[in-house]
């Protein structure tokens, strides 16, 4: 019995001991589990390709100029170097715990004092949950250079993408070197992945154009009286064409075979002509109204740059190519008309006379000007109203009337003036003398201001005489150039009118490189859909910053859309303004002459497509039916009472027109 008894307390015992050991061990393990140590990545080992930048490229444990990451003196080993704006999504699993940095201006915009005082940037930390909800996990509001490093550390427990966001604070992205340093994502799930930006392979949507004749261009053209008169009438369609002019003023006549309309209208006054043009298919008629006062370019001026392209090292035979290009390829067929000479091109002055003269690249202006006139296009160039050009040569100060007559004498048609060495001047007295002086000359000459909005040139720029003023600092091929010139112009609509123009400076479709390589624009395909809808809803000058004889069949789809481009050369004039602005969205809209909008509808997001409605009532149109049409596409899109909505490609653009039923 007692054996008995002694045995089952001896099985009781080892009952219990396996018990407690299995509880233990189901302890030991579910502690370990919650215990297992988080996964840990710095963004560095991530690469930095799918880091946006605003200027250059971004750079893992390198500043932007490729330079040991170093905040107020204090080095970091690593972390991503980038530039406003600056934009970085990575996809989570729902189980990331932290991300963590210190983040700053680098040191290296301290090497100058520009770069000193302008840089100026704030981060942003945001994430989003699995039902899109955005929320802001962190600011580190404005930052500047020389400022210690400012420590984040937030939890990322429930999200499903991390955005980390560098703005210019504001100002422009001038200088803007933001580094992310000991930038860490704390994980227990998946690692995080970099999402890339959408970009699509290029996509043509302009329509073939036909080959029956078709008039396009501008519907109304300024000349002073007695100014030599160059047109020639737009027309795409089959060759051979021949041309016909119904009304033309006493002084011009029209060359049939080219459509060159020469000569010179005494009498002031408005005269309407018929523009006709036939080929074997049919004939193309179209009324051009032509003023003859005081004004001139009473549409956007319309033609090429060699800035973006060639920069300095611009030659003679580059512009004579890009001319005859115009021709060939047909853009003049459209309305391109400019062939503008940017920086470089200056050479000495004559001692005796102080005569300007060109450098061995431009042997010959004169013979330069009437080649592109001869082409049935118009000719610019460029100086400065400093004593030098941004470039270091010779400005025009002390020489303003001289150089806009040597201008004329050559045969020049429209003058860029640039404001390097200018501090300290008044702009509107430094640019009146210029304008006095066009106003002057012997012809025509465009007068385009650049001083980069310094005192905001819209404000004062037509009673100087300028027919076009730029209003910010120099546009380059990355998103948040273009996007941050373009939808930065909201507000000044007011101050465009035919013959003087806000401008948000050159296109950079096409390949641009500033130097003698060239490569293609870093725009993706919805973002130069979205730069050029943009720059003729703001009735901007179109200055092409592309070599025209490299130019792709995107980019001439681009350039070509009759339907856009009458957008820009609306004889109304009247610039687009901001009528929505969503947290990534806009809406721009502008009053055409026949009482139709155009407007555009943009996706400011960079990774989702989204759906961008507009509201006719809240855009002032009144309740009713509108008929839209795609301008892209040049396609009715239907009758839509009350609204409108598209979904609209990330970093794109709907651009549609208006009319009510
Ligand atoms: C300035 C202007 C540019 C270009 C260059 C030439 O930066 O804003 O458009 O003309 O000068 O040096």
């Amino acid at each position: 019995m007692n054996q008995l008894l002694d045995h089952r307390n001896q099985s009781r015992i080892l009952i219990g001991i396996l018990f407690l050991l299995f509880g233990f061990s189901f302890l030991l393990l579910t502690y370990g589990c919650s215990q297992k140590p988080a996964g840990l990545v710095y963004l560095d080992e991530l690469g930095a390709q799918q880091v946006t930048a605003g200027w250059s490229e971004s750079k893992a444990n390198k500043s932007i100029d490729g330079n040991p990451l170093t905040v107020a003196g204090q080095l970091y080993e690593r972390g991503l170097g980038t530039h406003a704006e600056s934009q970085y999504r990575l996809n989570l699993d729902g189980r990331a715990l932290n991300f963590q940095a210190l983040v700053g201006v680098d040191d290296e915009v301290k090497k100058t004092q520009r770069g000193a005082e302008r840089a100026s940037v704030e981060f942003i930390v945001s994430a989003r949950d699995k039902n899109n909800n955005k929320k802001v996990l962190w600011k580190s509001g404005l930052m500047k250079a020389g400022e210690p490093a400012r420590e984040v550390k937030v939890s990322l427990k429930g999200f499903v993408s991390l955005d980390l966001v560098v703005t210019d604070a504001g100002d422009g992205i001038g200088y803007d070197h933001a580094d992310w340093c000991q930038a860490r994502i704390e994980y227990a799930g998946k690692r995080p992945e970099p999402v890339k930006p959408y970009a699509a392979a290029p996509y043509i949507l302009t329509p073939a154009t036909g080959p029956e004749p078709r008039i396009n261009g501008p519907r109304v053209f300024g000349v002073r009286p007695g100014s030599p008169f160059l047109f020639t009438i737009p027309a795409t369609g089959q060759r051979p064409m021949t041309f016909a002019a119904e009304g033309l003023p006493s002084g011009l006549r029209l060359d049939t075979n080219t459509g060159h309309i020469t000569g010179a209208i005494d009498k002031p006054g408005t005269y309407n002509v018929k523009l006709i043009a036939r080929n074997s298919l049919g004939t193309a008629e179209r009324e051009l109204r032509i003023e003859v006062g005081d004004k001139i370019c009473l549409t956007p001026p319309m033609g090429w740059n060699s800035w973006n392209c060639w920069a300095c090292s611009v030659t003679d035979e580059n512009v004579r190519q890009s001319a005859r290009a115009m021709v060939e390829k047909g853009l003049i067929n459209y309305g391109w008309t400019y062939i503008n000479i940017d920086d470089c091109w200056h050479g000495q002055r004559d001692p005796k006379t102080g005569e300007i003269r060109s450098n061995e690249k431009f042997p010959d202006m004169k013979a330069l000007a009437d080649y592109v006139h001869g082409l049935g296009l118009k000719i610019g160039l460029y100086t400065d109203c400093g004593p030098k050009t941004c470039a270091g040569y010779e400005g025009s100060e002390g020489h303003e009337e001289q150089d806009i007559m040597t201008y004329a004498k050559w045969g020049f048609d429209y003058v860029k003036i640039d404001w390097c060495y200018c501090e300290g001047k008044d702009p509107r007295v430094a640019y009146k003398k210029f304008g006095e002086a066009i106003s002057r000359a012997p012809r025509d000459i465009v007068f385009s201001i650049c001083n980069w909005g310094v005192e905001k040139p819209w404000e004062w720029g037509e009673s100087v005489g300028g027919n076009l003023w730029r209003t910010t600092g120099d546009i380059t091929d990355t998103w948040a150039s273009m996007a941050g010139i373009g939808f930065g112009q909201a507000g000044l609509a007011k101050y465009a009118g035919p013959g003087h123009w806000n401008d948000p400076d050159m296109l950079v479709v096409g390949k641009v490189g500033w130097g003698p390589e060239l490569r293609p624009s870093r725009l993706t395909p919805d973002e130069q859909y979205t730069h050029i809808s943009l720059w003729c809803l703001l009735a901007a000058p179109l200055l092409i910053g592309c070599p025209i004889e490299q130019l792709d069949d995107f980019t001439l789809g681009l350039l070509t859309n009759t339907e856009v481009l009458e957008v820009d050369q609306d004889p109304l004039g009247r610039q687009a303004d901001r009528v929505f602005d969503g947290d990534d969205y806009q809406v721009w809209a502008r009053q055409l002459e026949d009482g139709s909008r155009a407007v555009g509808l943009f996706n400011l997001d960079a990774y989702e497509f989204r759906k961008v409605r507009i509201d006719f009532a809240a855009m002032g149109l009144g309740a009713g039916s509108y008929r839209v049409r795609d301008l892209w596409r040049q396609k009715d899109l239907g009758v839509f009472s009350g609204g409108f909505e598209t979904e609209v490609p990330p970093h794109g653009v709907a651009l549609v027109r208006l009319w009510k039923k």
